[in-house]
Parts: structure tokens; C-alpha cells; sequence
């Protein structure tokens, strides 16, 4: 490889980009929170050996198609649901995410979310702010117990069975669906495997966690939500493309389940004017599941030794798509 370059779609920090400068040419997007047009994305696709994507960028077969020297992508973010697999594959590129270094952070957040849903945690911190707290009152602001609750896990993957895992500290009753058994979970966890139907209708808390696609996409529509209990609360930390926001406010607003808490949207990001913002009974996140200092850094630092390594003619790390690398 003569000459690598490497497209960098956001501003991360430089520090960690000592041993990829030594290899190639790097340049960067201005901007750390804005995303790169899809005009100079498509530029810098047609000369670069590598590009470092966010989840934010369509990554698609019209750019692959005009990118001749383009060897690796590697996506910031544990889904890629952003990219063309089969496009890339076919075009002998291998796409990296980073797994693993997210998982504990992001099942934080889950568990923190389905907190602030269930106890009300976002509104009671609006109620005081507004100057509202004029007196103590018995049912102020009651929301819904978790402990001693049983938990739905819809995608008991490295995420999901962390999450379990920290429902066992709040003594839950742990139940969770895949499209296969993870029998080392229900050991160690005391899960239980149930069917998707069966999950819905008898879990307090309905988490999804699986990744987006064809057959995830719309998956907790308005039969689903009428599946659940009354008083389920739904939390979303997987992709918004997995639920019909439509069919999830209607089912809010005739109380075919009572809260939700939500990480991700369809569209990202969300318009402040959304129905579901307005819910009262919604929490909403702007997609920060994996979102601490460290856990950032993390996925950085996998991102670009994922590049390093196939600029050096080496295997990657975090390849998602195997076949291609040769
Ligand atoms: P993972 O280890 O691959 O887990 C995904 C799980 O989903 C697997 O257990 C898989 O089991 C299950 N699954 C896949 N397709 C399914 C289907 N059609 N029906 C039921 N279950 C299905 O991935 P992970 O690292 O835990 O990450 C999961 C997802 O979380 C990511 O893809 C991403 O979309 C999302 N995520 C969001 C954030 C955030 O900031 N909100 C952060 C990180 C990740 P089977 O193959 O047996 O079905
Ligand atoms: C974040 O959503 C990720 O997939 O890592
Ligand atoms: C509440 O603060 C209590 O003392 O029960």
C-alpha cells in the first residue's frame, strides 16, 4: 500500500492518533459536533485507504462504488447497521465496529434509564426545577418498584446479559429472548429462555437490545405493545428502526402500557416537537448509551488499531465481516 490515507469523519482526539500518523496521511473533519456533509464524505471516499465512520454516517454502496483504494472502515459504535455489509464484502472491504469496550458503560445506562423511567427520576428533577415542590405529599410523584420485578431481555447478547446482570442486584426475576439459547446466562444468571410472546406478556420491564435489522426493524409495533401488561414499561437502548414510534405513543396514550424509556430514535436526531418528547410518561436520551470519557476514548483507541493493523497488511481486531479481509 503506497501512500495510505486515512478519512477521519469527526474531530477525536489527536493524542491517539501517534502510531496511525506514522503509517498514513490522516485528516479529519472540522468538527466534533456536527457530521460530515455527504459531499466531502464522498471526496474523501474516492482517495482514502480507510475511513473512521460514526453511526450518524450512511455508509452505502454508492460511496463504496466510487471508492477504488478504500481497504477498511471502521465504524465508532459496537452496531452497523449504518453500513452495506454485502456491499462491502462484495467490494472486498472489511468493516470494524467495537464491541466489548462498550458493554459494561452501555448497560449502565440501560439500567440507569429503566431507573429514571420507573421512579420517575427525569420528571420529579423537572417537578423541583419549575419551582412545583410546594409540599410533600404521599403519592407525589409515585412511579413503579423494579426490585423483586420480573425483566424481559429481547437480545440477551454481551450487552443484554450485563444488564441481567445487573438485575440480579435488584433481586429480579430475569427473563430474556434470542433467536438462540445462551445457556451459559441462564447458569450463571438464572435466566430463563422464553418466546417472544411470552416475554411481552409477562414482563414488568420489556429491554430491547438487539441490533437493527431486517428482522428487528418494526419489531415492537402496536400488537407488540398490546402484548405487554398494562403496566409494563418498555426501554429501548438497541435502535430506533426496532420499534414503530407511532404504534409506541398510541399505545402510551390507551394506556396498553404505562411508561417507556427511550436511547435511540428512527431519526436521529429526534425533533424536539416529537410526540414522544411531549409524552409525559417517556424518558428520552440523545443516544449517550455508551457515552462516558472513558468508554469514548476506548472505542477510539479500537477504531484506529483496527485501521493501523490492516494498513500493515495484519488482520483487524474487530472485524465484522471476515470473509473480506485478505
Ligand atoms: P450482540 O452481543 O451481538 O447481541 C445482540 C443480541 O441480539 C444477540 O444475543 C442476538 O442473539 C440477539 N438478536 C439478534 N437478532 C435477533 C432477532 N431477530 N430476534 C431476537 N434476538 C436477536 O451485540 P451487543 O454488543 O450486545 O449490542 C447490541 C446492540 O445494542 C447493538 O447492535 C447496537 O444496535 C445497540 N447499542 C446501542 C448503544 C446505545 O448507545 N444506545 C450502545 C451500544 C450498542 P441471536 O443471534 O441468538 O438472536
Ligand atoms: C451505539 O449505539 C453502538 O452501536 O455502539
Ligand atoms: C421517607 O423519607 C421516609 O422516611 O419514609
Amino acid at each position: 500500500m503506497d501512500n495510505p490515507y486515512v478519512f477521519i469523519t469527526r474531530k477525536i482526539p489527536n493524542e491517539i492518533l501517534t502510531e496511525l500518523k506514522e503509517l498514513a496521511e490522516v485528516s479529519m473533519w472540522e468538527y466534533d459536533d456536527k457530521p460530515v456533509s455527504r459531499e466531502r464524505l464522498l471526496e474523501e471516499a474516492q482517495k482514502a485507504t480507510a475511513l473512521l465512520t460514526m453511526l450518524s454516517d450512511p455508509v452505502d454502496k454508492a460511496l463504496m462504488d466510487h471508492a477504488p483504494k478504500l481497504k477498511v472502515i471502521a465504524n465508532l459504535a459496537v452496531g452497523y447497521d449504518n453500513i452495506d455489509i454485502e456491499a462491502a464484502t462484495n467490494a472486498e472491504i472489511v468493516i470494524c465496529n467495537t464491541p466489548d469496550v462498550l458493554t459494561d458503560t452501555t448497560a449502565d445506562l440501560a439500567f440507569g434509564l429503566l431507573m429514571a423511567t420507573a421512579r420517575k427520576i427525569t420528571e420529579a428533577e423537572r417537578f423541583i426545577r419549575d419551582g412545583k415542590w410546594v409540599n410533600w405529599s404521599p403519592f407525589l410523584l409515585a412511579g413503579y418498584d423494579i426490585h423483586h420485578k420480573t425483566i424481559g431481555i429481547v437480545g440477551m447478547g454481551r450487552i443484554g446479559e450485563t444488564v441481567a446482570r445487573r438485575a440480579t442486584g435488584f433481586e429480579m426475576n430475569i427473563q430474556y429472548y434470542n433467536r438462540s439459547r445462551k445457556k451459559t446466562a441462564e447458569e450463571s444468571l438464572g435466566a430463563s429462555y422464553v418466546s417472544f410472546d411470552d416475554l411481552l406478556r409477562t414482563s414488568d420491564f420489556v429491554v430491547n437490545l438487539t441490533p437493527l435489522t431486517a428482522e428487528t426493524k418494526g419489531l415492537f409495533n402496536y400488537e407488540a405493545f398490546q402484548k405487554m401488561k398494562k403496566d409494563a414499561i418498555f426501554i429501548n437502548v438497541g435502535r430506533g428502526g426496532s420499534v414503530v414510534e407511532k404504534d409506541l405513543v398510541a399505545a402510551l396514550e390507551n394506556k396498553e402500557i404505562v411508561a417507556a424509556g427511550l436511547d435511540v430514535f428512527t431519526e436521529e436526531p429526534i425533533s424536539a416537537s416529537d410526540p414522544l418528547l411531549s409524552h409525559p410518561n417517556t424518558v428520552c436520551l440523545p443516544h449517550i448509551g455508551s457515552s462516558s470519557i472513558e468508554t469514548r476514548m476506548e472505542m477510539c483507541r479500537l477504531a484506529v488499531r483496527n485501521i493501523v493493523k490492516v494498513v500493515k497488511g495484519e488482520e483487524p481486531e474487530t472485524p465484522v465481516n471476515k470473509r473480506a479481509f485478505r
